[in-house]
């Protein structure tokens, strides 16, 4: 299986140029995308949300290698990724009319639909559930390459298992280095964080994971609150309290308690904040992030990376607004952060 891409030109899918010469995929490296993905090789893409780690999902032993790379449980479900609500019917059954509202506003683009699944989907895929989670991705290097498959492409993000998803070609490699042969182009991530799940296979629409398009804006279509999961919903190993966690302890502390943490700890400290660093304060790094929430969200992984490169004894963030516009961050940071 690893001759399907022969290495001249699996390297033109690949990004060994410094980052100032990066350029997106080109046809050629999406050719040989489709290549390995037909081979049941793992292919790793950019999406808008964070890099997939891609398989044929309708290929058992490719959805296996999967679980192999990112050291993760098999009975964690994959979202299947498609070029075209078109496919639908091929993958979901009994398609409820919710499903179609949410597909016309949200889709192409960082969202993901819980479905009843195709009788036809593989276990593998669905973790042995009778659902299964669909996601249309707006990237246009995901969407060549999806569209010249022609098939689903199972992806979970592309990192190893409980650890920071990738934004970049780059962390990509960092994760798995040689394991992963082919790794497409497409930039830093738009949007950076993860899409938002919508299960829509029970009585009631339920939000599995909040991401950057809103819960408002989603019960605005849909015209019902959505529910938030219960001990019915299915598996999502996004819920798992520990998660996109990086290897650094990490705590949340107040603005106006972030000096004094910083000052008081014994060691070094590194910082994710939104104000400026204090003259004459010492730490490690400090990062001073974005104030929006779409900038924040787009850094956050990487900050989270960069933060944990210079290994420190504590990673220390500061807490985000408490209101809608944050709240898919303030879930991602109250993953990453280590329970005291
Ligand atoms: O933005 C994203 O969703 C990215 C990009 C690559 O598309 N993918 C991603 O995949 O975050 P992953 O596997 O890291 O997270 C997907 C989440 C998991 O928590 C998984 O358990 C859940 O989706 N999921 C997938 N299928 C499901 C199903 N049938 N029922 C419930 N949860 C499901
Ligand atoms: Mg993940």
């Amino acid at each position: 299986m690893s001759d399907a891409a022969p290495g001249a030109s699996a390297s033109a899918a690949t990004t060994a140029q410094p980052a100032s010469t990066r350029t997106p995929a080109d046809a050629v490296a999406i050719d040989v995308a489709v290549a390995a993905l037909r081979a049941g090789e793992l292919v790793a893409f950019p999406t808008e949300t964070v890099y997939g780690l891609g398989a044929d999902a309708s290929n058992p032993d490719a959805v296996r290698r999967i679980f192999e790379a990112k050291g993760r449980p098999a009975d964690h479900p994959l979202i299947v990724h498609l070029a075209s609500p078109a496919q639908l019917a091929g993958w979901a059954r009994a398609i409820p009319d919710a499903a179609l509202a949410l597909a016309g506003a949200f889709w192409p683009g960082p969202m993901t639909l819980v479905l009843k699944r195709h009788p036809s989907v593989i276990d593998g895929v669905t973790g042995g559930q009778d659902t299964v989670g669909l996601r249309i991705p707006s990237h246009p290097v995901a969407h060549a390459l999806l569209a010249a498959f022609g098939g689903g492409i199972a992806g979970p993000s592309a990192n190893r298992f409980g650890r920071i998803s990738p934004t970049t070609a780059a962390h990509v490699r960092e994760e798995f280095g040689d394991r992963v042969r082919v790794v497409l182009e497409g930039g830093p991530s738009e949007v950076g964080i993860e899409s938002t799940i919508v299960d829509l296979s029970g009585d009631a629409p339920t939000l599995l994971r909040p991401g950057m398009i809103e819960r408002e804006a989603i019960e605005a279509v849909l015209g019902v609150s959505l529910r938030l999961p219960g001990t019915h919903s299915p598996r999502a190993s996004g819920m798992l309290a520990s998660h996109y966690a990086p290897r650094t302890p990490t705590r949340l502390v107040a603005a106006d308690d972030l000096a004094h943490a910083v000052a008081s700890i014994h060691g070094r400290a590194a910082v994710l904040a939104r104000s400026a660093h204090p003259a004459g304060l010492r730490c490690a790094r400090w990062i001073t992030a974005p104030h929006d929430p779409a900038g924040f969200a787009r850094a956050l992984y990487g900050n989270l990376r960069a933060l944990d490169a210079v290994h420190a004894d504590l990673i220390f963030v500061e807490t985000v607004p408490d209101t809608a516009a944050w709240s898919a961050i303030r879930d991602r940071l109250g993953r990453a952060a280590t329970p005291a």
